[in-house]
């Protein structure tokens, strides 16, 4: 079991010629910071949003999940720092701000409008229609998925840093004086967060992110940094946040957003905790923990060892000779039942066995599933596990849970 060299090249090159990530605009020379998911990328991001959306919003009681618009206001950018100081700074000393900027609407009517550089905002500006909506009780977040742009001046290492990508984040409102126990809890579910979806743990490290470099409105940040082939760079951030944000907003917006101390009968503006993970880097850091080279019955292969919840393709359905109509059948009527069961399901015909199985070690298939001749004696297909190569025969009727138990 290898790590490669030049894992970088061999994980853009493996994402390209199957179907997970090609460069944007491909066809006119690309489009630097821009990427476009392809059928197995497109499920695996989708996994990975699903399994972050069940740990971090679903499986809870105090979350409220949310869908924003993503082009946001002036007023609000302007209120949050970013019109001011969202910028990187440039070459010549001057700096330049790296949201992209667009208008609403036509004429007279037009007004500056900004495609939002974090989903953050949308949040804040949802905090009074969700208190007002839900009457939750403090402690509460509010959790979004979406698009996030920003114009980075140097767009680099594959998805690492794109000009339009995706993020998952909480705004996790608490008591002013809790604010420390709500970040070591959100510290803990990121450490719990990587190991499910299958990063490479002994990867990942926390730093402490010193005064000078903290944005603009956060009072102590972690950084939860990865091992790249590119280097150890920032894979999440873990922010508070204070009241910064909800006190601007309603300075701005001249709206109360306070909360209500039922025991206290006094109004507080609540501090904020906020988890922000970036699903792309996500993405990049999964494939660089799950691919490997090495060697199964004396051939060499390449195998992304994705855990099976985030694996775009559950299971593949061979059956052993193309040519053999009742194999093909008994393999069809099997394909067909999991579909409606498990859903992401393949069927391949194409090929020698050995190169079935590659072609779904390459993509992280954990299970293929092949139709011999005893199949139709018995009643039952042989399953091989994409880690070890081992086979075991399993009844027809108990396929989809076998599959289950492992997924
Ligand atoms: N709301 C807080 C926030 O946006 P951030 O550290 O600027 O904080 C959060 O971004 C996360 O978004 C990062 O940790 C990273 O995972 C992801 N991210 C930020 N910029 C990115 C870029 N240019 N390309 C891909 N992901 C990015």
């Amino acid at each position: 079991m290898e790590k490669t060299e030049n894992l970088l090249d061999k994980i853009v090159s493996l994402c390209k010629r199957r179907g997970f990530i090609y460069p944007s605009a491909e066809i006119y020379g690309g489009f630097a910071g821009f990427w476009d998911y392809g059928p197995y990328g497109f499920a695996l991001k989708n996994n990975i949003k699903q399994l972050w959306w069940k740990m971090f919003v679903a499986d809870r009681e105090d979350m409220y999940g949310i869908d924003a618009a993503q082009i946001t206001k002036h007023d609000v950018l302007q209120a949050s720092g970013h019109v001011g100081g969202f910028s990187d700074p440039l070459a010549d000393g001057s700096r330049f701000n790296t949201m992209f900027r667009t208008s609403a609407g036509a004429g007279e009517d037009a007004q500056t409008a900004y495609l939002r550089p974090e989903t953050a905002q949308g949040i804040f500006t949802n905090f009074k229609n969700i208190v007002d909506s839900f009457h939750p009780e403090l402690p509460f977040g509010i959790a979004q998925i979406g698009k996030a742009f920003r114009n980075e001046i140097s767009p680099r290492d594959f998805i690492f840093r794109a000009r339009e990508f995706e993020q998952m984040e909480v705004e996790y409102f608490v008591k002013p004086n809790e604010w420390m126990l709500a970040f070591e809890f959100w510290q803990k579910k990121m450490h719990e967060w990587i190991s499910a979806v299958g990063i490479d743990a002994t990867k990942a490290h926390e730093l402490e992110v010193p005064d000078s470099e903290r944005a603009h409105y956060s009072k102590r940040t972690i950084d939860f940094e990865f091992d790249f082939p590119f280097g150890r760079k920032e894979l999440y951030g873990l922010a508070y946040r204070t009241d910064f944000d909800l006190s601007n907003h309603a300075k701005a917006s001249r709206v109360e957003l306070s909360y209500l101390d039922e025991e206290t009968k006094t109004k507080i503006t609540p501090h904020v905790i906020e988890p922000s993970l970036g699903v792309d880097r996500t993405v990049l850091a999964v494939l660089c923990s799950a691919y490997f080279e090495d060697e199964l019955g004396g051939e060499k292969r390449v195998v992304l060892k994705l855990k099976p919840a985030i694996a775009p393709i559950k299971v593949a359905v061979f059956p052993l000779l193309k040519n053999k109509p009742e194999l093909v059948k008994k393999a069809r009527e099997i394909f067909t039942d999991l579909k409606i069961a498990i859903g992401a399901v393949v069927f391949d015909d194409n090929g020698n066995i050995g190169k079935r199985y590659r072609r779904q070690d390459e993509i992280g298939t954990p299970f293929c599933i092949t139709v011999d001749f005893d199949s139709l004696e018995n009643g039952d297909a042989t399953v091989r596990d994409r880690d070890s190569g081992k086979q075991e025969r399993v009844a027809i009727p108990d396929l989809a849970t076998r599959i289950q138990k492992d997924s």
